[in-house]
């Protein structure tokens, strides 16, 4: 008798730090420590496939091709090529990532935009689990990722990060990214200020149902959530900053049945 695999890895590569962990995907809960390495500096393809190699190495999965792996990736990912790249390098863009990967960790990986898989994880076991309508999740690091649920199911490559602030031409993900805070040493209500002319923007166009927020920022949440005056619920992603890894996980784990 075989039984249902139900543990796969995910790893979360983001402009700042690639994570990765094994998940328990019937909780939705890592079941190893999660491993951090730095994202290595111009972030170029080689570069990046030698730290996921080092993040795999520590967990000690490198050779588990039995176990299956989603990789999540800053950029968007159509066919599992990369169509763009904001915070890595240029290389990246009209990229067959996905193959690039595959072939040099010599197996087969589940790749996908960073802010959809953390969209799939708080869907099946977090914030956004059996809410009706639109969410849209937000992660807040490097740049601002965004992932569109409608009735749980994900419209992929949404790209909301990039809208502009019409006044001044320049994509919000510059001014309200959590690394705008960090570079410009903001204190939270200035930062949440910024926040709020964001999702302003959001309520204004989608009139979303819940916001969700993602990205390392998230566990101060009580620091910037509580100052933000929207018409929308807007709650912290459940699983914080490791959701990417559990929905790249969760992704794996759902294409290899
Ligand atoms: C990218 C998105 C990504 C987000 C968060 C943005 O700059 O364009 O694809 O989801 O950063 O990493």
């Amino acid at each position: 008798m075989t039984t249902k695999a139900t543990r796969a890895v995910g790893v979360d590569i983001g402009g700042t730090g690639i994570k990765g962990a094994l998940v328990d995907l019937e909780a939705g809960e890592l079941l190893s420590d999660r491993v951090k390495v730095a994202t290595p500096v111009g972030a170029e393809p080689a570069d990046v496939l030698a730290a996921v190699r080092q993040v795999l190495d520590t967990l000690g999965v490198t050779d588990r091709h039995d176990v299956p792996l989603g990789v999540a990736f800053p950029a968007i990912v159509k066919h599992g090529r990369t169509l763009s790249a904001a915070n890595v390098a240029d290389t990246w863009i009209g990229f067959e990532a996905e193959k690039f990967f595959e072939d040099g960790l010599g197996r087969e990986i589940h790749f996908a935009n960073d802010a959809d898989v953390a969209g799939i994880a708080e869907v099946q076991f977090g914030a956004a689990h059996g809410v009706d309508g639109l969410t849209i999740l937000t992660t807040l690091g490097t740049g601002i990722g965004t992932a569109l649920l409608y009735n749980g199911v994900l419209i992929p490559n949404a790209e909301l990060g990039h809208l502009q602030r019409a006044e001044k031409k320049k994509d919000f993900e510059g001014v309200a990214a959590y690394s705008a805070m960090e570079r410009e040493s903001l204190s939270w209500p200035e930062w949440a200020g910024r926040l709020q002319a964001y999702y302003d923007h959001l309520e204004f166009l989608f009139s979303p149902d819940l916001f969700v927020v993602g990205g390392g920022v998230s566990k101060h949440a009580d620091e910037f959530l509580p100052l933000l005056k929207l018409n929308t619920p807007i709650v912290p992603a459940r699983h914080r900053n490791n959701a990417g890894i559990i929905g790249a996980a969760a992704l794996a784990l759902q294409d290899a049945h």
